[in-house]
């Protein structure tokens, strides 16, 4: 049978962790931390007994979504067939011997059993238990039945079990499922690996042009599209380096991070990276200018006239990406330059037209442009809304979705220019 869904192959892939009432599930929120950092959309659907282990506002806050919930709930939107069929993936851990025996026989008395009955994606199992319970004659005959089905039951761990006891039947650690979770997608074809063997460099974040020691002229970035159009790389293969500009946010997996501050520690690190590059993506949103001087000590209040605006003098910074686009026109390997633009402008058709003649001027491969404002900015947003304009003119627009989609949405333009002859 076929998935109903419509394939799009950008999307960062949708997971659908389950988690059973077991102790160890207070080791899955590490495990749908990894998931999320590494760019994976994850819904968690916890069980009743699971949430009196870990409550709702933990599967929440770290998977940024509301949890699947009940099976009575959201009735609307049929959540016991929905779910299951837009998995990539279903991975459930811990899975106690209960789910292990409801799964093993077909039964679909809450969301995560129907779950498990309509995916048509690869699942995993991971057990954990007692030693007695693992051992048990139905446990086994439940774990063959489901590996015969073709479900991958992972093996439990030996070692300490919840109370002093140790033995078989420890949750395999976090970084161990993880690494089972990317290795079956692989094994699926997903995602596509249509980025293997490129060098990919990708800014993200804000610069900050100090004033004084503790003073700075910056701007809002939070180099989440940045940090998305990283992870999105590395999933798809490339070998990626992230130069962030003061972001918080996780190293996506897989990547290779170079912190920097100012506008200039941006440039020359990008300028070294990007000698070896395939491609570069400039995400961050780099300062237009900076003070003239940077005071040694922390400037008073006393130091400015009461009345008088304080005066900063400010000097231009270098147009970085107007300069790689010309460092990339004197070498031999061809190399794909990605801008981005965030523009105050009123109307789609003003960032149309702005962001055709900022491509022109710069001339880069493409241009990535959102409008800022209004109560869905750009900035500190988890989701985005762009248009691409491409040397060609031409303009697609990409309608509101999750960072991680936008990203993965321009990365099939990315692809589509570095395949074109
Ligand atoms: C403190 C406590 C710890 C438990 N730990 C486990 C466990 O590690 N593995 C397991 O299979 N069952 C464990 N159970 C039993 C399950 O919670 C019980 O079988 C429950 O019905 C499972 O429901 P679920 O499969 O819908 O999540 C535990 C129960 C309690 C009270």
């Amino acid at each position: 049978m076929t998935s109903p869904r419509s394939t799009t192959e950008a999307a960062a892939l949708n997971i659908v962790l389950g988690v059973a009432g077991g102790i160890a599930a207070y080791k899955s929120a590490s495990l749908l931390r990894l998931l999320v950092e590494a760019g994976y959309r994850v819904t968690v659907e916890p069980t009743e007994a699971a949430l009196r282990f870990v409550g709702q506002a933990t599967w929440e806050a770290l998977s940024g979504q509301p949890i699947a919930g009940g099976l009575w709930q959201n009735t609307h939107e049929v959540p016991h067939v929905a779910l299951g069929r837009s998995a990539d993936l279903v991975i459930v851990a811990p899975a106690t011997a209960d789910l292990l025996g409801r799964a093993a026989h077909g039964l679909a008395d809450d969301l995560l059993t129907n779950v498990l009955l309509t995916a048509t994606c690869p699942v995993v199992l991971a057990p954990a238990m007692h030693t007695e319970m693992w051992d048990n004659a139905a446990t086994r005959a439940n774990v063959e039945l489901l590996r015969s089905r073709g479900v991958t039951v992972v093996e439990p761990d030996e070692g300490r079990l919840t109370g002093a006891d140790s033995g078989k039947g420890r949750l395999p650690e976090p970084d161990q499922l993880f690494a089972t979770a990317v290795a079956i997608l692989r094994r699926a074809g997903l995602p596509r690996q249509d980025l293997a063997g490129r060098r990919v460099v990708v800014t993200a974040g804000g610069t900050r042009e100090p004033l004084d020691p503790v003073r700075f002229l910056g701007n809002r970035s939070s180099g989440r599209q940045g940090f998305a159009m990283a992870a999105a790389a590395a999933r798809r293969g490339a070998d990626v380096v992230l130069i962030s500009a003061n972001s918080t946010l996780p190293t996506p997996a897989g990547v290779k991070r170079i912190e920097v501050g100012t506008a200039a520690q941006l440039q020359a690190a990008v300028t070294q990276e990007a000698l070896t590059a395939d491609v570069v993506v400039m995400a961050a949103a780099v300062a237009d200018f900076r003070p003239v001087q940077v005071q040694p000590t922390k400037i008073k209040k006393n130091d400015l006239a009461t009345d008088a605006p304080a005066p900063i003098a400010l000097e231009r910074t270098d147009d970085i990406l107007a300069g790689l686009v010309r460092e990339a026109r004197n070498r031999v390997m061809p190399q794909v330059i990605v801008g981005f633009a965030a523009e105050t402008v009123e109307s789609h058709q003003d960032l149309v037209r702005m962001g055709r003649d900022k491509r022109a001027a710069k001339g880069c491969d493409l241009l990535v442009c959102n409008q800022v404002g209004g109560a869905e900015s750009a900035f500190e947003s988890l989701t985005n809304e762009v248009v691409i304009v491409s040397a060609d003119d031409r303009v697609t627009q990409i309608a509101r979705a999750h960072k991680d989609v936008v990203a993965d949405a321009v990365w099939d333009h990315i692809v589509d220019v570095t395949a074109a002859p």
